[in-house]
């Protein structure tokens, strides 16, 4: 299946004015995204948010992105959380096992601040994170993986693919490995729902969560947690309201709902919950594996051309096979940030920083880098536009 590239464009105005090259930190949303949460606002303002028969549309609306959630991940709707981003999703999972002292829980030595400091703030109910450290390409060993696991470990969080080292990894084998362990696994998929293929059943993880406005193209304020279902009763909410609570005045008591809707307290946010349905909608109709081959293509031409420039330093794994998209780099003697604010004046968006991913900063001695992430929506001129740019900077 080939992408219609034409098509997908024209559902972009920025495209007027920039070449959009920074998915990885959120991404811009098409047109049929923006139209569905303007006209639930629009109507809301007609007609306020409580005329009985639109709040029950609404209701169900709702109802129906969640199924659509559920099959995007190959899940049940029933296992499906909204929540507003990728953080909130690790926390609710992080402060609601039932953990016990010296349990343990290996991150991997890549992860970003929200996929690390959640779980060492555990260490306040004498939880112990056990950094994992991947080998030279950025990847998981999964026998060193195998022999650093103990009796105490507990869980194993990790990123699907890195923010801040495009580091695709073996999801499957690394839950595989940890089932035979008896380990929960969390995958935070933050950088691969709506770029790969994903299937809950399939990965046999346990939890797994996207921020909505990366790869799926969604809005601010939207993602996705997946709880296993034989785990839903097993995680206490960390938050309490509406809709995710009965309360028992009588008895003055409270239990939460059966489903994961017990992670979605209070008013849900709406438009964002909309949006994120003509997301999964516009994703569908391209087609998930269709994505996936053309970022493939687009990321292998982007690390050759990179590769011309002088001074280039290129981050992350060294084989094309074990990235995707996520491409960070230096150019020996220049800042990041020049280069980026020279790109951003001539049109051309990627970013520099930290990416919050600080042992990445570490590993390799530097303090910044400049990341490249392009999607489905990039063309192969965009690319050689902004490697112009870069060489005409240097
Ligand atoms: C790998 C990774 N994990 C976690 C997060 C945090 O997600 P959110 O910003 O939606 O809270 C991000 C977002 O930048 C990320 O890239």
């Amino acid at each position: 299946m080939t992408i219609d590239i034409k098509k997908i464009q024209k559902d972009m105005p920025l495209l007027d004015k920039y070449i959009y090259l920074n998915t990885a930190a959120a991404s811009a949303m098409p047109q049929p995204v923006v139209d569905a949460m303007t006209s639930y606002i629009q109507k809301q303002a007609s007609i306020g948010p409580y005329l009985p028969s639109f709040r029950q549309e609404t209701y169900e609306n709702i109802d129906i992105v969640r199924e659509k959630s559920a099959i995007f991940i190959g899940a049940k709707k029933e296992e499906i959380a909204f929540v507003p981003n990728g953080s909130m999703a690790i926390n609710f999972v992080s402060g609601g096992l039932p953990w016990e002292k010296g349990d343990e829980v290996i991150v991997l030595d890549t992860e970003m601040l929200s996929n690390y400091v959640p779980w060492l703030a555990l260490k306040q109910q004498g939880v112990h994170l056990k950094v994992f450290k991947t080998n030279l390409n950025y990847m998981v060993d999964l026998e060193k993986l195998e022999k650093f696991i103990t009796p105490k470990t507990k869980m194993i969080a990790f990123a699907h693919m890195s923010n801040a080292s495009g580091a695709l990894q073996p999801a499957k084998e690394i839950c595989q490995l940890a089932k035979k362990k008896n380990i929960l696994t969390l995958i935070n998929a933050n950088q691969t729902v709506g770029l790969i293929p994903i299937d809950v059943r399939d990965l046999d993880c346990d939890f797994l969560l996207t921020s909505g406005r990366k790869w799926l193209r969604g809005p601010e304020g939207s993602g996705i947690l997946y709880v296993r279902e034989e785990l839903i009763q097993a995680l206490t909410p960390i938050m309490i309201g509406w809709g995710s609570t009965n309360w028992d005045y009588r008895n003055d008591d409270y239990s939460f709902v059966a489903t994961a809707k017990r992670f979605e307290p209070g008013c849900p946010v709406i438009p964002s919950i909309l949006g994120l349905g003509a997301a999964i909608d516009y994703a569908n109709d391209i087609g998930i594996h269709a994505i996936h081959q053309q970022v493939k293509r687009l990321t292998t031409y982007l690390l050759e051309q990179l590769q011309s420039i002088e001074g280039m330093i290129i981050y992350g794994p060294q084989q094309v096979a074990n990235r995707l998209s996520i491409t960070p780099f230096n150019i020996e003697g220049i800042s990041p940030d020049d280069v980026t604010n020279y790109l951003a004046q001539h049109g051309v968006i990627i970013e520099a920083g930290t990416f919050m991913a600080n042992t990445i900063m570490e590993r390799n001695n530097i303090n910044k880098m400049a990341r490249f992430s392009p999607h489905y929506f990039n063309t192969f001129k965009e690319i050689d536009d902004a490697i112009s740019l870069i060489k005409e900077f240097r």
